[in-house]
């Protein structure tokens, strides 16, 4: 029985596939149709093919659309039922046929309740041949396999998209040629803006197009709330850093906080566009900001020592930042003052020129003054457990209080310092690059290891007693010692750091 059953089927897939070749070249003669095309006009509403008549009645919008068309065998496709010869139930009315002038015919409106021999557009009399009888068996094989092969290219897609390689097109651009003149750099976009705008960056469609015009290049990082691209705009380089749809709320906060009126200083990193797309699956969330090669003064410090002069210019340049983050500017066109939360190696980004730009504002709070209020409500203990100020890790920090957090970001600085300055060149000796408390905790220290450290033992890293014959160093030593007091109110300011380091590259006659 069974055996029986399988030669049968065997002998009608052999018939099948002959019928099917039969079918494919059947008519190969040249054949002629009537043509409503434009082009057609010239050759007096007929056309030459090598594949079928096509005739097909519309009925769209309320309106009747009459076509006839020829087809090329190529358009033939999938054999047996082609896409060009598929009606639609109501909407379209098509017939393909083989013979000359076979589709002069008048196709009936498309209704709902259709014959059906017309809507396959079967041989042109409705009846079934050998051929057409294959051809509703094949069809919908082939459909399958057309379906499937889409199927694999729609995945492969995605796949590409989740890698973030495709060129992202633009999708509004309805009014972005004002801003968006093509020979427009970013440089000269963000000067335009911040002469005649709020100062605050980019309008939001402009955001927007900038970074769906992105060519994204090559992962430079991976960080706490996801990863870090470098991307190519109109010829320059940019960092887009994207964000996983989980970290919505850190991306919304870190564009707030880079969009604050005024912010922008050259010892900030630049922020150019946020943007959030949502393509149905994910939201992408992309922050889009200036490009530097060198990376983190972190990477920096670990390939390369530093010079006195490459010293001063990087913890001038560091505490210039931090002072212009700090500082609160009154006026309608001012800024609140803006503690940073997670100053670390890390977060600050080293510009070709060799001057830090301070990064990863995420974390930062900002000062209401007229309220005397912080934004958000701050929690607890963020940042880096390292870098934590000995009263953020004690939790005796009085947050109700603006100004300890900028005294936490400043015992934070210090031990910036103390980083760049071991790498620090001077008489041919320097250090290796290590993290502050290398010696004292392990690793990835919890919260009571550096405690322990810094509060109960009160240990802070080490000055060494060689630095005192270098009047640059020894300048260093002491900014570090008064960045690191228990007592947060007794630390140094930004702005007093920044006016000893300008006054210390003056004496060391170092241009800035
Ligand atoms: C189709 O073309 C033939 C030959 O040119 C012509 O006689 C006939 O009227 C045309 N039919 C229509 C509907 O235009």
């Amino acid at each position: 029985m069974q055996c029986n059953g399988n030669i049968t089927i065997m002998a009608k897939k052999q018939m099948l596939l002959t019928l099917l070749v039969l079918g494919l070249f059947r008519r190969y003669d040249a054949l002629w149709c009537n043509c409503t095309t434009a082009q057609c006009q010239k050759t007096g509403s007929q056309c030459e093919t090598d594949g079928a008549c096509m005739a097909s009645t519309s009925f769209i919008d309320g309106q009747e659309q009459h076509i006839r068309i020829c087809i090329t065998r190529d358009k033939l496709v999938p054999p047996g039922q082609p896409f060009y010869c598929l009606s639609a139930e109501g909407l379209l009315n098509t017939h393909c046929c083989y013979t000359n002038y076979c589709n002069s015919l008048d196709l009936k409106v498309p209704s709902v309740t259709l014959r059906p021999g017309l809507g396959g557009g079967f041989g042109p009399d409705g009846t079934w041949g050998p051929v057409e009888l294959v051809a509703v068996v094949a069809g919908p094989v082939c459909l399958l396999c057309v379906l499937l092969i889409m199927a694999v290219f729609l995945f492969q897609y995605h796949q590409r998209a989740y890698s973030h390689r495709q060129r992202l097109e633009v999708e509004d651009p309805s009014c972005d040629h004002l801003y968006m003149a093509k020979d427009k750099t970013l440089q000269d976009l963000i000067y335009d803006m911040s002469t005649s705008g709020s100062g605050s960056g980019l309008p939001l469609f402009v955001q927007r197009t900038v970074a769906r015009t992105i060519v994204l290049q090559e992962i430079i990082g991976k960080g706490r709330f996801g990863e870090v691209w470098r991307g190519r705009w109109r010829g320059g380089d940019v960092a887009v850093k994207i964000f996983s749809s989980r970290e919505e709320r850190s991306w919304f906060r870190e564009a707030e906080i880079y969009q604050t009126v005024m912010l922008r200083h050259e010892n900030i990193l630049g922020f150019i566009a946020a943007d959030n797309k949502d393509n149905g699956t994910w939201t992408q969330l992309w922050l889009v900001s200036d490009y530097h090669e060198y990376g983190s003064l972190f990477d920096y410090l670990n390939r390369y020592s530093v010079t006195i002069e490459g010293m001063i210019k990087l913890a001038l340049s560091a505490a210039s930042g931090l002072a212009h983050l700090h500082m609160e500017i009154l006026g309608t066109q001012g800024k609140p003052g803006i503690a940073h939360r997670d100053l670390k190696s890390k977060n600050i980004l080293v510009k070709k020129n060799s001057t830090c730009a301070i990064a990863d504002l995420g974390l930062a709070v900002r000062h209401e003054s007229t309220t005397d209020t912080i934004d958000i409500a701050p929690n607890q203990r963020v940042g880096t457990k390292r870098y934590m100020a000995p009263e953020v890790l004690d939790e005796s920090i009085n947050m109700r209080h603006f100004d300890s957090f900028k005294c936490a970001d400043i015992y934070a600085l210090g031990l910036v310092y103390w980083e760049i300055t071991r790498r620090c060149n001077a008489g041919g000796i320097h250090e290796e690059y290590q993290l502050p408390y290398y010696d004292l905790v392990p690793s990835d220290p919890s919260i009571e290891e550096m405690r322990k450290v810094v509060c109960d033992q009160k240990l802070r890293p080490n000055v060494p007693n060689w630095w005192q014959s270098y009047e640059a160093l020894r300048v260093m030593g002491k900014i570090m010692r008064e960045c690191w007091y228990a007592n947060g109110a007794a630390r140094l300011t930004a702005l007093r750091i920044k006016k000893t380091l300008s006054q210390l590259s003056v004496q060391e006659d170092i241009k800035v």
